[in-house]
């Protein structure tokens, strides 16, 4: 049987923390779908379509991703999936009570669906988006922490 997760979140933008997370939960999982969903707690900067456009470009080099958007409870889409799992990065002790949280109601709403952490890389451990998009808002070297094709839409982005 093939085992495959699912990598949610918003990827306002995509991060090289989040390509971390996906090309070692490729080592666990036989394939991957990495799905945009609506986190109604945020703006986001970029559109679905543009997310989604800088994902493929940024994983190219993977074999077994595929990328989606989806309107609707997490783990309904898991399940359209016929997904086992769901893919979530922990950074610190901060995130860990929104993880729980989430994954407990997850949970609650499916049982059949586990979600599967994975500590993210050190080198990453303090970034995020939106740490990413205020320094990129203004002219901050983020250089190394996203990949090249997000750079250069970051930039575009905040000279309009
Ligand atoms: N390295 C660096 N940064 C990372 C990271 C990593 N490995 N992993 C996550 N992050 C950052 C992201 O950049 C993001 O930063 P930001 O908040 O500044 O944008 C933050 O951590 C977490 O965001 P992300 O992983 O994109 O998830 P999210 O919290 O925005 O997404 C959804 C949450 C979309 C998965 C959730 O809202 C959802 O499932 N929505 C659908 C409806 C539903 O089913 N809700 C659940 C009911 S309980």
């Amino acid at each position: 049987m093939l085992r495959t997760a699912i990598y949610p979140g918003s990827f306002d933008p995509v991060t090289n923390g989040h390509l971390d997370i996906i090309e070692r939960g490729l080592t666990l999982f036989d394939g991957i779908t990495v799905a945009i969903l609506h986190n109604p707690a945020k703006k986001y900067l970029f559109t679905v379509e543009e997310r989604i456009g800088m994902l493929e470009e940024s994983l190219k080099k993977f074999s077994g991703v595929s990328i989606e958007a989806f309107d609707g409870l997490l783990v309904d889409y898991a399940v359209q999936k016929n997904a086992q799992a769901i893919l979530r990065g922990m950074r610190a002790v901060s995130d860990f009570e929104y993880e729980f949280q989430m994954a407990l109601m997850n949970r609650r709403l499916n049982r059949d669906v586990q979600t599967v952490f994975l500590m993210t890389g050190l080198r990453w451990i303090f970034t995020s988006s939106s740490i990413i998009k205020e320094a990129a808002c203004f002219g901050g070297n983020i250089n190394g922490m996203v990949p090249p094709v997000v750079q250069q839409k970051l930039k575009e982005k905040f000279k309009q």
